[in-house]
């Protein structure tokens, strides 16, 4: 489905990702974990085209994608949940739903507020009046109405309150669950091991682990080496 080999990144003369290699198969959520800085945003960015790697190759469902401009990207179905969210806070949640909305997309807005009734509670408040985890409902509920073929979420727990982190899971579940394949950034290990079908580590602009929840789970070495521990 999404396969990304041998990627060079830079920030002008900064060179951030060194060769990584990674691949989201049909119906698999994958996470991509590591440390602060370690490149992941980067790579992520790089798949949507927001920071064109110098070389290597990207494909998506057998098209290459490598050279491509981001709205192309975008409009394939690869669909980026950014860290900051990026939803429209002078619009109510209904506005910023409606904006988002794809006809082609398998979900309209009445199934999106079914998989997030705090965000039907919410329709006629505005962006800027939402808190952390609706906000973070909003970024996912957007990506869904505009129907994608890959999910890309950059760690779309970041700040939240366990219970809220507790409701993303179960909804990042049904998602998975309806087939779409998620590539997820996420810090927080508990989170990763409920979800992933499969996992890799960067460290420093590379990959440095890569292995199926059963292996990364049995692995404590990999963990204690290269992450930083969140565990609520
Ligand atoms: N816009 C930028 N300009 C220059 N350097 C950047 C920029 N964004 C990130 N970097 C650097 O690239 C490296 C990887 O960053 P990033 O991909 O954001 O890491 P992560 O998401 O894993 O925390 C870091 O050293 C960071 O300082
Ligand atoms: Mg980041």
């Amino acid at each position: 489905m999404l396969e990304v080999s041998d990627i060079h990144s830079f920030y002008d003369k900064s060179h951030v990702l060194m060769g990584v290699s990674l691949e989201v198969r049909d119906g698999e959520l994958v996470t991509l974990l590591g440390r602060n800085g370690a490149g992941k945003t980067t790579t992520l960015k790089s798949i949507m085209g927001v920071v064109p790697p110098r070389s290597g190759r990207i494909s998506f469902a057998g098209t290459e994608m490598t050279k491509m401009k981001s709205f192309q990207i975008a409009r394939r179905g690869l669909c980026l949940v950014p860290e900051q969210r990026d939803i429209f806070s002078i619009l109510t949640v209904e506005e910023n739903l409606q904006i988002a909305k794809n006809k082609n997309s398998p979900w309209g807005i009445p199934d999106v507020y079914k998989l997030f009734p705090k965000l039907n509670e919410r329709r006629q408040n505005p962006g800027n009046n939402l808190s952390g985890g609706e906000q973070q409902m909003l970024a996912i509920a957007r990506a869904l109405v505009n129907g994608p073929k890959l999910l890309i979420l950059d760690e779309p727990t970041e700040g939240l309150a366990p219970v809220i982190v507790q409701e993303i899971v179960a909804i990042l579940k049904d998602i998975k669950n309806t087939g779409i394949p998620v590539l997820l950034v996420e810090q927080n290990i508990n989170v990763c091991e409920k979800l992933a079908d499969r996992h890799y580590v960067l460290e420093q602009g590379r990959v440095v682990y890569s292995g199926t929840q059963e292996e990364f789970a049995a692995n404590k070495a990999v963990k204690d080496r290269y992450l930083a521990l969140q565990t609520n």
